[in-house]
Formats: structure tokens, C-alpha cells, sequence
């Protein structure tokens, strides 16, 4: 097929694009990079007009948005591609194996694996639809669906400029369905489409005692300490049972009914597996469900990050006048993150022994997503992963989040494909991420073919 043999000519250049990109530390949460996020998307509009789109950078109010559009098929489906080109931070640097902004391939070149920051999420995996469209256009000039690209810049710090930005370019954006690739496989050479991500509600608690850091001899014995009250406050939030303790957790959040539980079964998630990678030796979590279920479809509650009092190096005796935590929870259907928010701030004030004060602040947050996965466009996207890998397209969920998704329903009136391309140990967010070189040369494949599909069901 003419796109096939394309596609095999040219796949040391798009891997040489692809690691143009990865260079640029687009890291959108540090302001230090603020340059670099610029020229990460002018390097984006660069590639897709190269690629025969019109392109351009669109400002959002934070970090820029790239748009880009080919709609030469009057009466075919327009197909909205949505990703991020920012990333998030590399530390702990000195883990990485190699650079984390200088990508290598790790491995045979064409089996092994591309490490860098940014290689699987999403950069890596964007690109494959940047590819896809490319390969049609190259071949036959033409495209059998309208494509639109919206590629941001501020994902991974929960997308606070999209939703003004979708509201105010509905025109724009219109289109029939949105295609996502920014999730993973369910195994390798085990495609599958993500019927849903969890939601999130991200906050930090401030616990304050004395006025300022005092001697832990002069004053231990009759100050209350805020590390210990957090503590306290901390293992206050689960109960024995791995459950989260605080009053009205659950109760918006929808049972997995037992056809759902079925299927979980029937995918045989490696428990065995998941530990060994993870290096554990026992898995924990809310007793009375497996460990994919708990990493998917059941809420949680974690804390991030815990900080206070002296963590230089050797000791030091001091009794801190503050301690602070990042909290986050992972919601599902049909829990809202701001009412989950609201609940554990109650939880952790009721919490707080005498001699504190406690603050709670809410940061970014995003719902949990649920399609119907009868959704015509699910089933292109399935027969073209099928077509690509040759086995059988699973339906899963996936355990993050991905906060415009749920915007794009409600703004747009779009349901989404998340056409998951990485793979679950791609270590994403840690140092070494990867991307198999296999994932994005049949990514790009499996994009190509994704929109014959759309475009031959109309
Ligand atoms: N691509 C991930 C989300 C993801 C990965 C979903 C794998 C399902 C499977 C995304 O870039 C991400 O990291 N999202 C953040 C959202 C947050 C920063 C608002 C997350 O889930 O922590
Ligand atoms: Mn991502
Ligand atoms: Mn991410």
C-alpha cells in the first residue's frame, strides 16, 4: 500500500523531527522556560505547515496554543486532534540515564525504545498524527476527513486557559469527534481505546503552630508540633480497609456493575507483573477490589508531597512553626472535584488538634470521563489499532487525567477517542521516559488509518 511503503522511507526523518522537538524543555509549570515554550510551538506550526496544513499560534492568556487545520473534504467528517507540547519538570535529573532534553535511542533501531522527557507524554505520541496526516497528503494530496489540531501548552499544569479558549473559538473547533492520543496500550501488542480517565482534585494544606521555629528541648513537651498534627491529619484521610475516610467520598461515585467487573477479569491484568516493575512485594489499596479496578475506576486519596521543619543534611533539633502538604484525589463518574475538595478541607479541619491552625488551598482539578463506547468514531479507532497490531482492540480505563477532555463534551458537544499509544511503563512524569520506536512508527500507522476509517464510515 502506498502509505505503508511511505511511511517506511521516511521514518528516519520523522524520528529526526520528533527529536527536534523533544530538545526544546517546554516545561510549562517553571517560568525559567518560558522561551523554550515558544519555541516548542513554533516548532509545531513549522512542522505541520511542512506537513501541507495551515497553522498558526494561538495566545490562550498563559502559554500558547497551536492551531492547525486541513478541511478540503466538503461532506467528510471533521476530525479534531487535540495534545500538548509542554512537559512535565525532569527532576530528579541525576536519575536519567542520559539527558533528559537529549533524546537517545535506547535499543535496536527498530525495536528499542526513545528516552527523553516529554518522548511518550505527549510529544511522542502527538506527533503520530502529525505523521498520519502527512502521510495521506503526501501520497495523494488529499485527505478522506477534515482534520483540526489542537496542540496546548499547559496540560500538564491542569489547562487553565483551554476552557475560555474553547468557549471563544467554538466556531473554530467545530468538528464531529476529538481524537486523543496521550494515554497507553493495555500491554504491548494489546491496543486499546481508554473509555475513561479519572478525574482530579489537587490541593495543599497548611498546618501553622508557633509563631516561629523554636528549640525542640526549650519548648517539646508543650507546643503542638504542626508535623505531627499533619501527620495525624494525614493518616486520618483512610481507614483499615484502604478506604478513603472522609464523610460523603463516595457518595456520588458510581459501582462497577458486574458486567464491568467481568470484563476487568477477562483482560487478566498481570498483578504478579505490576509489583515486579514496581519493585513491591504486596500492593495496597481499598480492600475488595483488584488492583486495576483500584487503578482505574475506583477514587483515591494521596499525598503528594509533605513539607516541613529541617530536611538539610545531618540534624538539627528544631520544633517547626509550619508544615505543608500536597493532596491530591482521583475521582470517577460522577464525582465533581470541587464538592471533593470542599469535603476533605472539612475532614482536615475537623481533624487538626488543638494548637494549629489549618489552611486549606484548592489547585487545579479536572472530572472524570466516561464515553459510551458505541460511538462510531470508537469503532474506526478500533478497527485501525486492530488493522496495525493484528489482535483484538480491549476497551480500558485509564487511571489519569486529562482535564479538557470533559470540556470538550460540555463546550463542544464532542465526545472523545483517547487512541492510547504509549505503553503503561513508559514512566511518565519519572525520569527515563520512553516511547517504543515500534509505538510511534505504528502510531503513526495507526493514525493514517484512523482517518481512512472515519472517513470511509463518514
Ligand atoms: N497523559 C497524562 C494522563 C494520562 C496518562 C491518562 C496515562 C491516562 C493514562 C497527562 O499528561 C497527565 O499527566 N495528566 C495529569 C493532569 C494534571 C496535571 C491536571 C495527571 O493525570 O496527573
Ligand atoms: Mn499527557
Ligand atoms: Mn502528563
Amino acid at each position: 500500500m502506498a502509505i505503508d511503503s511511505w511511511l517506511e522511507k521516511e521514518k528516519p526523518r520523522h524520528l529526526s523531527e520528533l527529536f527536534e522537538l523533544l530538545r526544546i524543555p517546554s516545561v510549562s509549570t517553571d517560568a525559567a522556560h518560558a522561551g523554550d515554550m515558544q519555541r516548542a510551538a513554533e516548532y509545531v506550526r513549522g512542522r505541520f505547515e511542512s506537513a501541507g496544513l495551515q497553522a498558526r499560534v494561538c495566545p490562550t492568556g498563559g502559554h500558547d496554543a497551536v492551531y492547525a487545520e486541513w478541511c478540503k473534504a466538503p461532506g467528510a467528517p471533521t476530525v479534531l486532534v487535540y495534545g500538548h507540547y509542554d512537559v512535565q519538570p525532569p527532576d530528579p535529573v541525576e536519575l536519567w540515564r542520559n539527558p533528559p532534553f537529549e533524546p537517545t535511542v535506547e535499543g535496536d533501531s527498530e525495536t528499542g525504545n526513545i528516552v527523553a522527557r516529554g518522548a511518550t507524554d505527549d510529544k511522542g505520541q502527538f506527533y503520530c498524527h502529525v505523521k498520519g496526516v502527512e502521510a495521506h497528503l503526501a501520497t495523494s494530496g488529499s485527505l478522506p476527513v477534515n482534520v483540526k489540531f489542537l496542540i496546548e501548552g499547559e496540560e500538564e499544569i491542569g489547562s487553565p486557559n483551554l476552557r475560555p479558549f474553547l468557549e471563544a473559538s467554538k466556531e473554530l473547533l467545530a468538528a464531529d469527534i476529538v481524537v486523543v492520543s496521550d494515554t497507553s496500550m493495555f500491554a504491548p501488542g494489546r491496543p486499546s481505546i481508554t473509555v475513561g480517565l479519572r478525574g482530579l482534585a489537587y490541593m495543599e494544606v497548611t498546618v501553622t503552630g508557633p509563631s516561629h521555629d523554636l528549640h525542640s528541648g526549650l519548648f517539646g513537651g508543650a507546643v503542638m508540633n504542626p508535623i505531627n498534627a499533619l501527620a495525624q491529619m494525614i493518616a486520618s484521610l483512610h481507614d483499615d480497609q484502604g478506604r478513603v475516610a472522609v464523610a460523603g467520598f463516595y457518595d456520588t461515585v458510581r459501582e462497577l456493575s458486574e458486567a464491568e467487573r467481568a470484563e476487568y477479569r477477562a483482560l487478566a491484568h498481570d498483578d504478579e507483573a505490576f509489583r515486579r516493575e514496581l519493585g513491591i512485594d504486596e500492593d495496597s489499596g481499598e480492600v475488595g477490589y483488584s488492583i486495576h479496578e483500584r487503578v482505574s475506576a475506583r477514587p483515591t486519596l494521596d499525598c503528594n508531597g509533605i513539607i516541613g521543619g529541617y530536611t538539610g543534611p545531618g540534624a538539627k533539633t528544631v520544633l517547626p512553626s509550619v508544615a505543608r502538604s500536597k493532596i491530591s484525589c482521583r475521582l470517577v463518574p460522577d464525582q465533581d472535584p470541587d464538592e471533593v475538595t470542599a469535603l476533605v478541607s472539612k475532614h482536615l479541619l475537623a481533624a487538626a488538634p488543638a494548637g494549629v491552625t489549618v489552611e486549606v488551598e484548592a489547585h487545579h482539578g479536572a472530572r472524570p470521563f466516561l464515553v459510551d463506547r458505541s460511538v462510531p468514531a470508537i469503532q474506526a479507532a478500533r478497527a485501525a489499532m486492530t488493522r496495525v497490531w493484528g489482535a483484538e482492540t480491549v476497551f480500558t480505563r485509564g487511571g489519569g487525567s486529562i482535564p479538557v477532555v470533559g470540556d470538550f463534551k460540555d463546550v463542544l458537544g464532542l465526545d472523545t477517542v483517547l487512541m492510547g499509544l504509549g505503553l503503561k511503563d513508559d514512566r511518565l512524569h519519572s525520569p527515563n521516559e520512553k516511547f517504543g520506536l515500534e509505538n510511534f512508527y505504528e502510531g503513526i500507522r495507526a493514525s493514517a488509518y484512523l482517518f481512512e476509517e472515519l472517513g470511509r464510515r463518514g
